[in-house]
């Protein structure tokens, strides 16, 4: 008998097909309208989930699906599931890490160059047939190649962003992590350093790490004081590793230049939203992996972990607290 398993987003057919081969897949109506209620509703027999990477795996969702063996995110953060609740359940959680790297961190440098050279924001001022040709420096940017890269978080997408930057934009690249990573210093010529001096001594500030109970609020009032006022900051990781108000706040002071965000507090941002507000920030709305190949690629990874793992493989990127 094939396992029955519930997918809670359109897939692209290959994908659904090789599903279809191993597992008696549950999935929404053509016209169905989607909603969190229902997934519950779903997954009241299935013993896995497809799930596409922002549906809160907590109790509730949980006691609603009895069954469940394995849940699998399209995604490589899992800042959505109830850890300690899927370890006492013993069900398997799996999510899709290496394959969205390069593309997360070419986003990283579109942020950079956009807000140091203000690409999005003079895109406009043209668009509004603005340009007379007379603009002189009121349309200068600052230059990213041969400046100071901070990276708080040097993973895997860390390690690509830092590639990047050296190779690519002769960067002078430093990075804070919980450990170092020697072979990565040789390799890109790195430097590790503490918090404070990678703050005062960077020109660029990107933060890459997962959303944990170590990294929330990590960035907030205190460390944009310590920063450059010419600096700017970046977070396409999750929003949840800074202080929004705290990074608004520093923004409308000119405490710092500006910032590039593709992650936030609340995702969808709301229409009266202050960052909205504010020229020095370049805003994507959570874009990090969104190229069709790439996201095509976490579709075929996502549903071949829900696979493995339910036939008890082992290759099937469980997510390490679950190991
Ligand atoms: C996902 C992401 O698309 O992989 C991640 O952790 O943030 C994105 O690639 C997003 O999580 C889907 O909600």
């Amino acid at each position: 008998m094939k396992p029955l398993i519930f997918v809670d987003r359109r897939l692209p057919l290959d994908v659904l097909q090789y599903l279809e081969e191993h597992c008696t897949v549950k999935t929404w109506g053509k016209d169905e309208e989607r909603n969190p209620e229902k997934i519950l509703h779903y997954l009241q027999d299935v013993v896995g989930f497809f799930n596409s990477g922002s549906v809160k795996i907590d109790n509730k969702l949980l006691d609603a699906a009895p069954n469940l063996k394995v849940v699998s995110t399209m995604s490589v953060g899992y800042n959505h599931f109830d850890i300690e609740q899927l370890k006492q359940r013993k069900i398997i959680g799996t999510h899709t890490p290496y394959i969205l790297d390069d593309t997360v961190a070419d986003l990283v440098m579109g942020l950079m160059l956009s807000t140091a050279r203000r690409i999005t924001e003079l895109d406009t001022y043209i668009k509004e047939g603005n340009w007379k040709g007379n603009e002189g420096k009121k349309l200068f940017g600052i230059d990213v190649h041969h400046r100071k890269l901070g990276i708080i978080g040097m993973g895997r997408i860390g390690e690509v962003i830092a590639k990047r930057a050296t190779l690519g934009f002769d960067m002078e690249v430093m990075y804070y992590n919980r450990s170092r990573k020697p072979e990565v210093e040789a390799q890109l010529s790195l430097t590790y350093v503490s918090m404070d001096h990678l703050l005062e001594q960077s020109d660029f500030i990107v933060i890459m790490l997962p959303l944990t109970d170590e990294s929330r609020n990590m960035i907030g009032k205190e460390q944009f004081a310590k920063m450059k006022n010419d600096a700017i900051f970046i977070n396409a990781s999750r929003g949840g590793t800074v202080i929004e108000q705290d990074l608004i706040d520093a923004l409308q002071h000119g405490q710092i230049r500006g910032a590039g965000l593709d992650v936030f507090a609340q995702e969808p941002l709301s229409s009266d939203h202050p960052l909205l507000a504010l020229s020095n920030v370049v805003l994507t709305p959570h874009i990090g992996s969104a190229t069709e190949a790439t996201r095509y690629d976490m579709a075929k990874l996502a549903a071949r972990n829900l696979v493995h793992a339910l036939q008890g493989k082992e290759d099937a990127h469980i997510i390490k607290e679950l190991l």
